[in-house]
């Protein structure tokens, strides 16, 4: 392509003009711009499958921390292997039969509308508003034997969307953990939902009494122990941050709840051979 006369005139003036003249002053940092523009968003592009791997990296060892399956010296992919993804139909608690794992993954990254439900304000305790109509459950076998579940939960703190996993016993009624993989609480404060002694206090607590309303909570304070066996329900409370507790107790109701695993757990409660 050859040079117009006009742009040959506008390019050899601006090289013989002065080096401090207002135009070469403004050209240098221009230049400098563009080149660190197409460098950061080149390195952005040339990351992101790396960014990508490790943000599934970091889900599946949350998985397995919820779960308490990590164990030192076996990489996260060999651990995460043994555990086996289903899609579950919400409304109904069955296995999907109509969509697989891929199909769900790609509607929830396009939030396709058809795929999405939204939630009744009444029932919205994890204030989330709407949600997708089926999840992804992990489920951990042992000899044939279901030994563990572990859902994903989510809704609103004080200040963000905290996004976790539960462990639950095969009885689907006891929690082995729970842990939260990204907030935006306050350190030291709503952040201590990340403190390993509080996750420690999740193991062993009851979610459900005798009806399929989940009684689970994060208390005020420390549990005392109570005669009625309401203690079974109650995790300590962290001090300055009432109100990231009460985002915990909210998200997990509405998770346990019929409006989220309610009917997928009930049937496992009740050991119905038709969800196996
Ligand atoms: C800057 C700032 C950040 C706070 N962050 C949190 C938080 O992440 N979670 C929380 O529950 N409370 C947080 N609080 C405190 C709440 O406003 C509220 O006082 C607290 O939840 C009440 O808990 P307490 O009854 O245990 O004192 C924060 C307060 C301030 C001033």
């Amino acid at each position: 392509m050859s040079e117009s006369p006009n742009n040959a005139g506008w390019i050899s003036r601006l090289l013989a003009a002065p080096k401090n003249s207002l135009a070469k002053t403004l050209l240098v940092p221009l230049i400098v711009s563009l080149l660190s523009a197409v460098l950061v968003a080149g390195a952005a592009i040339s990351l992101r499958p790396q960014y990508q791997l490790n943000q599934e990296h970091n889900r599946q060892q949350n998985i397995l921390a919820a779960a308490d399956l990590l164990e030192s010296g076996k990489s996260t992919e060999v651990l995460f292997g043994q555990v086996e993804a289903r899609v579950v139909d919400l409304s109904t608690g069955d296995y999907a039969t109509d969509i697989d794992l891929a199909m769900l993954e790609s509607a929830q990254r396009s939030r396709d509308p058809s795929m999405r439900v939204s939630v009744p304000k009444e029932l919205d305790a994890a204030v989330i508003k709407e949600r997708s109509r089926y999840a992804v459950v992990y489920l951990l076998y042992e000899t044939d034997r279901l030994k563990l579940i572990i859902l994903p939960v989510y809704g609103y703190g004080l200040w963000s969307t905290m996004y976790g996993y539960v462990a639950l016993e095969a009885d689907a009624n006891t929690i082995v953990g729970l842990r939260f993989y990204q907030h935006g609480e306050t350190p030291g404060l709503g952040g201590e939902i990340d403190n390993p002694k509080w996750q420690k206090l999740w193991r062993g607590k009851k979610i459900y009494g005798t009806s399929a309303e989940p009684l689970i909570e994060v208390a005020k304070g420390i549990v005392a122990r109570a005669n009625d066996g309401s203690d079974a329900y109650q995790v300590d409370g962290i001090t300055g941050a009432t109100l990231t507790g009460h985002g915990v107790t909210n998200l997990l109701r509405y998770w346990l709840g019929a409006h989220g695993f309610g009917p997928f757990l009930q049937k496992l409660r009740a050991n119905d051979e038709t969800i196996q």
